[in-house]
């Protein structure tokens, strides 16, 4: 099986959130069984850069549109897994992040850099740059490739296509003008196609035309179906909805190894748990609070927009702040309300809580392994990598039950504050590792927050939650399968379609 897999990122080579982390884990582990898979990466200018230590050759050059292309070859770092990096100057010649300046605004013309490296795929696929090398499948994620699907329906000896949704929150909405600069076939602008109600969608485009359709999580794929959680875009979803399937990510184990973590203090493993405390000492002395063993130390690390419940979070601490023994470490950017609204409760707290407003992997692992419950009151959730890593390091999740975070953790639901430590502690079966609140409210991640709480002073139900989480197989081979095996019956399907 031959698989050109079209990310905007991929971890260590480019990360912005989740899709980095899933683009750098999937090719790696669709290699482990065999997949022939080539990774297509924009060349961006620390890509570039981080990608070199690997090695860099010229593979081809060539045009699209009449513009330049250059076509890298590198390697995953760590892997044998082959990059081929896209490089134009609208990726390789600009500082900044991936998708905009360095204040955060998106680069105006972000629709056509992702059209230009969606025609690079569609050549490439087609097999039109003298690479001898055609794929039988084409995987495309998320609204900056979903043109690649369109690109390639209808086209004699075309791959088969498979296009995944890590976020339909971000649908790549752009407007007329630009799809007329862009020269898109006029037939698109349609409402059965790209149109999106007077302006056009790339997420749409590979929703309409990909073979298959995948999202990250069971859940998350019924959610994406009703109107609550369907951006628009449910009555496409519904239509498409026996060419939709839910494969819940996985995680990097390697990277995400508590027993093997270059970032901590003091690594430790389920049998050596007891050494998790270190780490957490280490991070109050390294943030500046208070070092102390008994307090509850929460953590938070992600984007500071609204999917992650900033607003809940918020809502919900100063209460819980001025009344429980705890302590809240944050680390995360974006909306600059959010960022403010954190800051003003660190000076308002500050003994009891940290805000680092940035990006910072290092320190998310310290907080992974330094924290002793981890916060994810998200409104929606595609699938969530965090609380899968805070499992892994007995970092016990509160969260919302909803996409992936109800498909990967498993809510204590016995909890009564009414019996006495030691019966409570009896209460909690094996495959029990957090905590789930059903309602994306104030109220309801407070009640949580406070359970989480009564538990983490009862030692022997906590060792229990944390034996249980740490446990747990989130390692990337069972969905590698299953994509391996999605893979297998849309080129079965799309072949018999064509003959
Ligand atoms: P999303 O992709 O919606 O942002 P995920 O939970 O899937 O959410 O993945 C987020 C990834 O980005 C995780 O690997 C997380 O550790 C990382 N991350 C998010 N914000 C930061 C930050 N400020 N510093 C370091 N890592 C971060
Ligand atoms: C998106 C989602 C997140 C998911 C990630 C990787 O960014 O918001 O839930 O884990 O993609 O699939």
């Amino acid at each position: 099986m031959k698989v050109l897999f079209a990310c905007s990122e991929a971890y260590p080579l480019a990360k912005t959130g989740g899709l980095g982390d899933v683009g750098g884990a999937l090719p790696r582990a669709l290699a482990r069984l065999g997949v022939q898979v080539r990774l297509l990466l924009p060349a961006y200018k620390t890509t570039l850069e981080k990608a070199r230590p690997q090695g860099l050759k010229l593979l081809r050059e060539f045009e699209v549109n009449q513009v330049p292309v250059k076509l890298w070859q590198s390697r995953l770092p760590g892997s044998r897994v082959p990059v081929w990096l896209v490089d134009i100057p609208e990726f390789s010649d600009r500082a900044g992040s991936l998708y905009g300046d360095d204040s955060g605004t998106d680069w105006p013309d972000n629709p056509y850099r992702f059209y230009l490296f969606s025609k690079v795929a569609e050549h490439i696929a087609l097999n039109k740059v003298g690479l001898h090398w055609r794929p039988d499948v084409v995987h495309s994620h998320d609204w900056q490739v979903g043109l690649v699907p369109a690109l390639l329906a209808g086209q004699q000896n075309a791959p088969a296509s498979v296009f995944t949704i890590h976020n339909l929150a971000y649908r790549g909405i752009f407007d007329y003008q630009t799809f007329v600069d862009l020269q898109l076939p006029e037939h698109w602008w349609h409402y059965e196609r790209l149109e999106f109600w007077g302006n056009f969608s790339f997420l749409k485009a590979g929703l309409v035309y990909a073979d298959a359709i995948t999202t990250v999580s069971p859940s998350y794929a019924q959610e994406i179906q009703t109107e609550q959680f369907g951006c628009g875009l449910e009555g496409v979803l519904v239509n498409r909805a026996r060419q939709l399937t839910g494969i819940v990510n996985g995680i990097d184990t390697d990277t995400w190894n508590p027993g093997a973590d270059p970032y901590l203090a003091v690594p430790y493993s389920r049998r050596t748990i007891k050494r998790k405390i270190h780490n957490k000492l280490a991070l109050q002395r390294e943030l500046g609070l208070p070092e102390d063993e008994s307090v509850a130390l929460v953590g938070f690390i992600g984007r500071l927009v609204e999917q992650k419940g900033v607003a809940l979070i918020l809502g919900a601490l100063p209460a819980l702040l001025s009344q429980a023994r705890c302590q809240f470490v944050v680390i995360g950017s974006g909306q600059p309300e959010f960022e403010a609204a954190l800051q003003e409760l660190r000076s308002r707290y500050p003994q009891r809580v940290s805000v680092t407003i940035g990006y910072d992997e290092s320190l998310s692992h310290r907080i992974e392994a330094g924290s002793d419950i981890f916060l994810m009151p998200s409104l929606f959730e595609p699938c969530g990598l965090n609380q899968m890593y805070s499992q892994r390091y007995g970092t016990i999740p509160v969260a919302n039950f909803v996409g992936g975070l109800r498909d990967t953790i498993v809510n204590f639901s016995n909890f009564s504050d009414a019996i006495d430590a030691a019966s409570m502690s009896a209460l909690v079966n094996v495959d029990e590792t957090g905590f789930l609140f059903s309602e994306a409210s104030v109220t309801a991640l407070s009640e949580a927050l406070r359970h989480a709480l009564t538990c983490f002073d009862n030692k022997l139900l906590w060792r229990k939650l944390q034996d249980n989480a740490m446990s747990q197989d989130f390692a990337w081979g069972k969905s590698a399968r299953a994509y391996l095996e999605l893979y297998r019956q849309t080129v079965s399907r799309t072949t018999q379609s064509n003959d």
